[in-house]
């Protein structure tokens, strides 16, 4: 059935409803996905770039395929913070929020807890993982982060939370997520500092259990973003670091 016919027939519903309860009926706003403009991508269009080792298929998605039903388990939850202040770096409102490479939604549902006006789109390109992602409510669409099934200049901020290093196509998702944000919006990036010693030993432990993902220095990923149009600042350090990257008003 299409969707539109299903969100008709829901709306009918919960308007019946209202009547027989005498509730007051709220007008809720289309979901993310429409607002948007989010197309189906097929899965197979997803092709592999720096890969070296192949071992999980490109992005890692054969690993999260598998890890998924574990994956929150395993995890420590979300820091919210530098996420929080690396979105307040847009210079203009946000509404619309997407996580690229977001999993299960761990970064996506952590954002929501913290501000209930925000309810980040998860996209990510492995089906088990969007499975978790919706299990917490989330919007969650299949989508490979270096071809975004989004409409140009759709959303305000953009989220990579421990995903980027799994990209097969550093710069084309850049470039991408610089496509789909409007002006004076952002792109905030956590990832993995491999000159930090926790994170040199990560570097070389994904690549011991086959993983295809690469680690790089702050420095060389505010090069990158400054490479797809950004204008970028480190905001933290550590094993863990975060980049906030605004894309600058026309
Ligand atoms: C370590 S998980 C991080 C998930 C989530 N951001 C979090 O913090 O829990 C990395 C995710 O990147 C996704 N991924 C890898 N390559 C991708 C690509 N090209 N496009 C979209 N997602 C991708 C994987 O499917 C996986 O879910």
């Amino acid at each position: 059935m299409p969707l539109d016919w299903i969100s008709v027939g829901s709306h009918c519903l919960r308007l019946k409803l209202a009547v027989r309860l005498h509730w007051p009926v709220r007008r809720r706003p289309a979901p993310l996905t429409q607002q948007v403009g989010v197309a189906s991508e097929p899965i197979d269009t997803f092709l592999s770039g720096l890969h070296t080792v192949d071992m999980y298929g490109s992005g890692d998605r054969g690993f999260f395929d598998l890890v998924a039903p574990l994956y929150d388990l395993a995890m420590p939850g979300a820091r919210v913070e530098p996420l929080t202040s690396g979105v307040d770096r847009a210079t203009r409102p946000i509404e619309r929020i997407i996580d690229l490479g977001g999993g299960t939604g761990r970064a996506a549902g952590a954002i929501r807890t913290a501000n209930s006006d925000h309810d980040p789109l998860v996209i990510d390109a492995t089906s088990e993982m969007l499975t978790k992602a919706r299990d917490r409510s989330l919007d969650a669409v299949a989508g490979d982060a270096g071809r975004l099934p989004v409409d140009s200049g759709a959303v305000d901020a953009a989220i990579i939370v421990d995903a980027f290093h799994h990209f097969p196509e550093r710069l084309r998702a850049l470039k991408e997520t610089a496509r789909v944000l409007r002006p004076g919006g952002v792109l905030v990036i956590r990832e993995f500092d491999p000159g930090h010693p926790l994170g040199s030993l990560l570097a070389v432990g994904e690549r011991v259990i086959g993983m295809n993902s690469l680690l790089v220095r702050p420095a060389t990923l505010t090069d990158e973003l400054e490479q797809a149009g950004f204008q970028a600042e480190i905001l933290d350090r550590g094993f863990g670091y975060t980049v906030a990257a605004t894309l600058p008003e026309m």
